[in-house]
């Protein structure tokens, strides 16, 4: 089981760090009585990753290093263990399920982990290992739809679960990056679970909602029903992707394509006014060095075909799971690239349902639709209360989740603490 580590008389200090293909970021929280403060934020560029997955180790373990010292250094806490996000198209998913006879009389946390035990002793193909397995419903004597069957009396318990497999390659690589930049990874995270443990509230998942994470490599779907992870997805697209549309559109090198868009890049029709009408000309360098003006609706031409293929895929990806039967009825967007200006609208759209952006914290704006997880976070103020530290943020509320006690539990859903009891047992399948 996992030790509980006790930095200083008032908590527990949890360092979560979000391996992104552009950024790496690692958070440092303070688990306390009142859920978690966030102690320091830090973020470098990364160079080693390829749409979600590691590519170059060392180059990846260098910037996991200064993002670590950099935590250090403001908090003057060293930092050895950490809870990493992993993500990429090698993830893949499947349903389960498995049974167990009751000895007490009535359901423990033991049983609990014996029928999720049971549930996920399934042939995994040697290349792949399991990352997470997620209870999706408990049945308790033929009785389903049970959230939390313990305490509960009965004599049967099924359970369905959703398991969650990653190429052992690329969990082994993101491992080692992490062992060559001196820290012991606890856990390791399905990055779309780390930013829906941010961005959703417990009402939401519970209804059944979409969360869509564009960050700059891939774009993560993980589909929530019945406050279970119920389908994740992985979609080739990302911020970079728009960045190069521009750099080939306009004829400018990479990092100014990237600084444009995030200025003056927007869906014009879908964004307010103001954003568009207040510059109409935008001057750029280009590749020559030469600077050009460009009027701004150039750019927004360029990204509008990009944002609609997106959404036309994540449309598809939603329509298969609610072809299962599942109703969602909302979408929450993350991720850097959702701060692109007035993508939100056109994917309200688009998708023909609510949607919002996710904020780890209540955003800035006075918009009810904008509101956070409405989780116990303190100390994440100004510029790191955004979506690019969604998932940074989620893997210290997952860590948060793992050490708490029960009745402290932060988002009061079941996933974490059953998710907690199964850490010994993840343990003992990645250390092989
Ligand atoms: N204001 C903005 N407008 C448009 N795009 C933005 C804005 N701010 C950031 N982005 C884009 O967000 C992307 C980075 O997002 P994020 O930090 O979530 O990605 P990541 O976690 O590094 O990547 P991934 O999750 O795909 O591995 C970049 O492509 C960046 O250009
Ligand atoms: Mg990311």
């Amino acid at each position: 089981m996992m030790e509980k580590r006790r930095r200083n008389s008032e908590g527990n200090i949890i360092v979560g760090l979000d391996v992104g293909t552009t950024k790496i970021c690692a958070i440092m929280g303070d688990v306390n009585e009142d859920g978690v403060t966030v102690l320091a934020v830090s973020s470098h560029p990364s160079n080693g990753l390829r749409k979600g997955v590691v590519i170059d180790i060392e180059a990846t373990a260098n910037s996991i290093k200064k993002a670590v010292a950099d935590i250090e250094e403001k908090t003057g806490t060293g930092v050895r263990e950490v809870y990493v996000g992993i993500a990429g198209s090698h993830i893949k998913s499947f349903n389960s399920y498995g049974a167990i006879g009751i000895k007490g009389k009535e359901v423990t946390h033991e049983d609990v982990e014996r029928a999720i035990d049971s549930a996920s002793a399934v042939y995994v193909p040697l290349d792949r290992e399991i990352l997470h397995v997620l209870p999706t419903d408990f049945i308790l004597d033929g009785q389903d739809g049970i959230k939390d069957p313990v305490g509960m009396a009965g004599v049967r318990l099924e359970v369905n679960v959703y398991i969650v497999t990653g190429a052992v390659t690329s969990v082994q690589n993101l491992l080692k990056c992490c062992e060559r930049a001196g820290l012991e990874v606890i856990d390791i995270v399905l990055q779309p679970l780390a930013s829906a443990e941010a961005t959703l509230n417990p009402y939401e998942r519970d209804m059944g909602v979409a969360l869509v994470d564009i960050g700059g490599g891939t774009t993560d779907i993980a589909l929530y029903k019945d406050e279970w992870l119920r389908h994740t997805a992985v979609l080739g697209i990302g911020g970079n992707h728009f960045t190069n549309d521009i750099s080939i559109g306009l004829r400018v090198p990479f990092p100014e394509a990237e600084r444009i868009k995030k200025k003056y890049g927007s869906v014009s029709s879908f964004a307010p006014s103001q954003e568009m009408n207040g510059t109409n000309d935008v001057d750029v360098v280009a590749i020559d060095g030469q600077v050009r003006t460009i009027p701004a609706k150039y750019i927004s031409e360029i990204l509008q075909p990009r944002s609609e293929e997106l959404l036309e895929l994540i449309k598809q990806e939603i329509q298969a799971f609610q072809g299962g039967g599942i109703a969602v009825s909302g979408v929450i967007l993350t991720g850097g690239s959702s701060l692109l200006s007035g993508f939100d609208r056109m994917a309200e759209a688009v998708l023909s349902m609510p949607v919002r952006i996710g904020y780890p914290v209540k955003a800035p704006r006075e918009d009810p639709g904008y509101e956070g997880r409405g989780a116990d976070i303190q100390g994440l103020n100004g510029e790191f209360n955004s979506p690019i530290y969604a998932t940074g943020v989620g893997l210290v509320l997952y860590g948060a989740g793992s050490i708490m006690p029960d009745e402290k539990m932060l988002s009061s859903n079941v996933f974490n603490r059953i998710v907690a009891k199964m850490t010994g047992w993840f343990r003992r399948i990645v250390r092989k």
